[in-house]
């Protein structure tokens, strides 16, 4: 499948934000007043209408029985945490830095749940402060836990991250099956649970959560139904009755030429059947999908100006004033194998009769700084915008910014 489309399928696949006079709109404003507004001419502005779409998208169709949490990672700019504070039902944190804004949100305790492999002893004793519910990784992690509460005289609050021996098909980024730095193998899982009901800890219950992007239905309905199976045997095994499974998220979005947004509908009606399926094993127990990207990613633009225009033997450029430093995802360096393009437009210029085959690079020196290589654009030149959809979740954070020195990035949730 080529990366390049024209720019028509772009706008047509790119069909969350307004467009007024040839003009993307976020917020109902222009890029230029978001610039200004900003006094910045490089900047990732996220639309809250379309967030709160992308709740409501998950909403229609999963059951109600199944929580929504937010994974803070995705994106930590903290308007957006507010803003999703109300729409979701807990959030999922990967640092100390993530639960401190998870708990100042105003989420409750009990509903935000700590992540993460290598997780300090600093960090550990935060979260069982804090009363966060910690997602065990390693026995050894769990060991420490025990310690630290004992040391405190508060009790861990805690749930067992499992590495199930099945995987998320078709994943852009696999978290289970086989061995992996993240959560305990199911089959040492059954093991610690012969003794946890003599550990000073709370065993809420099981993370078990096994990859992410992924815009397979089926292969998410395959692992739900391994999760679900799973699940119910790990409780069974438990030395009392735990509270919480989580059932992984990895609901992905399109990014790139001929993916389609995830149909989720079968996905609803599997989980559905499941839930009656499973109702004896795994009743009061709270349920819970975990996403970051589906939420957040298509409701966020990447913004810059194009600072000079130049043609080398043949090809054009145009050279913006923001590039990978800003945005590592779009060149392809954040878990891509083969670079692909984002899907870009000419911000203040959405459509024209005369286009040109441009490549859009960024203002450091290494061949990887490229925002789009070879894509069909309305004619631009210095002083327009390029805009990188798709954009809201893993931009700022995920991004090496202080590379080369050049500013910072801004946002702003409109
Ligand atoms: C434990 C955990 N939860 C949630 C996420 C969020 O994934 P996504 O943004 O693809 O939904 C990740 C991604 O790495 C993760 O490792």
């Amino acid at each position: 499948m080529s990366s390049v489309e024209s720019v028509k399928v772009v706008h047509e696949r790119m069909d969350q934000f307004e467009q007024c006079d040839n003009q993307l709109m976020l917020g109902g404003y222009r890029l230029e007043q978001i610039g200004a507004m900003l006094g910045k001419s490089v900047f990732y502005a996220y639309d809250r209408s379309v967030i709160t779409k992308q709740v409501q998208r998950f909403r229609a169709v999963i059951p109600a029985g199944i929580k929504l949490h937010y994974a803070i990672k995705a994106n930590p700019y903290w308007p957006v945490v507010q803003h999703l504070r109300s729409q979701v039902d807990g959030f999922d944190v990967a640092s100390q830095k993530e639960m401190l804004l998870a708990l100042q949100a105003g989420m409750p305790v009990t509903d935000i749940s700590f992540a993460g492999p290598g997780k300090t002893d600093a960090e550990l004793l935060s979260a069982i402060t804090a009363g966060v519910t910690l997602n065990v990784e390693s026995a050894g992690e769990l060991k420490r836990i025990v310690k630290l509460g004992e040391k405190t005289k508060l009790t861990p609050q805690v749930a067992l991250r499992i590495n199930p021996a099945f995987e998320l098909k078709a994943s852009g980024m696999k978290m289970a099956g086989g061995a992996k730095p993240f959560g305990i193998d199911e089959e040492q899982a059954f093991e610690l649970l012969a003794d946890i009901g003599a550990m000073a800890v709370k065993l809420r219950g099981f993370h078990i959560f096994c990859g992410s992007q992924n815009l397979k239905p089926e292969a998410l309905i395959e692992a739900h139904q391994h999760t679900f199976a799973l699940a119910a045997k790990l409780v069974a095994a438990c030395p009392y009755r735990p509270n919480l499974i989580n059932l992984g998220g990895g609901f992905g979005v399109p990014y790139f030429a001929g993916e389609k947004r995830l149909e989720l509908a079968a996905v609803g009606q599997s989980l559905r059947q499941l839930l009656t399926q499973y109702d004896a094993e795994l009743k009061d127990i709270e349920l819970v999908i975990e996403l970051g990207r589906y939420l957040v990613a298509e409701a966020g633009v990447y913004a810059c100006q194009v600072v000079d225009k130049k043609v080398s033997r043949g090809s054009t450029y145009l050279v913006c004033n923001g590039g990978l430093h800003h945005h590592l995802a779009n060149s392809g360096n954040f878990g891509q194998v083969i670079r692909k393009n984002y899907p870009v437009a000419i911000g203040n210029r959405l459509s024209s009769d005369t286009t040109e085959q441009v490549t859009i690079v960024g203002p450091l020196c290494t061949p990887l700084d490229i925002l789009a290589d070879k894509v069909s654009l309305p004619v631009a030149d210095v002083g327009d915008w390029v805009v990188v959809y798709q954009s809201g979740a893993y931009g700022p954070t995920a991004s090496p910014q202080d590379f080369l020195g050049h500013p910072a990035v801004a946002e702003i949730l409109l």
